[in-house]
C-alpha cells in the first residue's frame, strides 16, 4: 500500500488523474471503477480539465459505478447514476452505453449483484478502481462489519451513512434509501489498481484506522492491506492521525521514476 500525503485536496486530485492519465496511455481498453461523493470530484474535475486540452480520452473505455441507491425514482437526481453522469461522464467523451451501473429497479433486484459481478468479469475485471472512504471506514456501501471476501450484493446503509449523504437529500436523513448494491470487498480487492482519496479531517480516524490498524470486517477500508496495489491520497488534514507519516513522505520523496504508480 503506498500511502501519498498532500498539501491539499487539489494536489491529491492531480495525483489521482495522473493514475487515470497513465492507464489511458496505456492500455487499449481501459476498465475503470467510479466512486460517487465529494471525494473523487476534484479528480473528475482535473480529468474534465485534461480532456478539455486534449490529454486524455475516454472514447475507449468501460465505466462501472461502484455502488447505487436500492428504492429511488428511476429519474431521482441523486441516483449515483446521475450524480456520476452530471458530474463527469456527461463532460467527457465517455461512449454511449459505455457506463455500467448495478440495476437496482424491483424487478431486476434478485439478479441485480450477480449480473453486475459477470458484467465486470465479462469487461475483462477492473483495471482502475477509484474509493473514497466513510467516517466509519466504509468502502461503496460495505458497512461495518463486512465480509471481506464479499461480493456485489445489497447492503443496509447505516445511520451514520444516511446522514452523512443527507446533504444531497436536501440535508433530510430520512430521504436516504435504506439500502444500495454495491461491489463487495472481495470484489473490489480484483481491480487492478485502487486508488482511494480522501480529505478533510473527518477522514483522519477512519484513515489512520484503514492504513495502520488491523484488517478487520470492523473497518471495511482495512481490507485494502491486502490488495498488491492500492494507493492512498490523503491531503495533511485527513492524514494528520498517520503515525508513520513522516515515513509515507520520505518514501514518496525518493520514490523512483520509474516506478510510477
Ligand atoms: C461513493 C461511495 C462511498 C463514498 C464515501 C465517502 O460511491 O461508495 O463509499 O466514497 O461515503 O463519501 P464522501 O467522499 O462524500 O465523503
Amino acid at each position: 500500500m503506498e500511502i501519498v500525503i498532500t498539501g491539499s485536496a487539489r494536489e491529491a486530485a492531480i495525483i489521482a488523474a495522473d493514475a487515470f492519465e497513465r492507464l489511458l496511455w496505456g492500455a487499449d481498453r481501459a476498465v475503470i471503477g467510479l466512486a460517487t461523493g465529494s471525494s473523487p470530484l476534484p479528480t473528475y474535475h482535473e480529468l474534465i480539465e485534461r480532456h478539455g486540452n486534449g490529454r486524455v480520452s475516454f472514447a475507449r473505455t468501460r465505466m462501472f459505478l461502484l455502488d447505487e441507491y436500492v428504492g429511488l425514482d428511476p429519474e431521482h437526481p441523486q441516483l449515483l447514476r446521475s450524480f456520476i453522469e452530471r458530474e463527469f461522464i456527461d463532460q467527457v467523451d465517455v461512449p454511449a452505453n459505455a457506463l455500467v451501473v448495478p440495476q437496482c429497479a424491483p424487478a431486476d433486484l434478485a439478479t441485480a449483484a450477480e449480473t453486475y459481478e459477470r458484467r465486470i468479469a465479462n469487461a475483462g475485471g477492473i483495471d482502475l478502481q477509484l474509493l473514497g472512504i466513510g467516517r466509519n471506514g466504509h468502502i461503496g456501501f460495505n458497512e461495518p462489519p463486512s465480509s471481506l471476501v464479499s461480493r456485489t450484493r445489497l447492503k443496509t446503509l447505516t445511520t451514520a451513512t444516511r446522514e452523512d449523504n443527507a446533504r444531497f437529500f436536501g440535508n433530510d436523513p430520512d430521504m436516504v434509501p435504506h439500502h444500495g448494491i454495491t461491489q463487495g470487498i472481495g470484489t473490489i480487492l480484483e481491480a487492478r489498481h485502487v486508488v482511494l482519496i480522501a480529505t478533510g479531517e473527518a477522514k483522519s480516524e477512519p484513515i489512520a484506522k484503514a492504513v495502520e490498524g488491523p484488517v478487520t470486517a470492523m473497518m471495511p477500508a482495512s481490507a485494502l492491506q491486502l490488495h498488491p496495489h492500492t494507493t492512498v491520497i490523503v491531503d495533511e488534514a485527513a492524514g494528520q492521525q498517520l503515525r508513520h507519516a513522516d515515513y509515507y513522505r520520505e518514501i514518496y520523496r525518493n520514490k523512483p521514476v520509474w516506478q510510477h504508480f
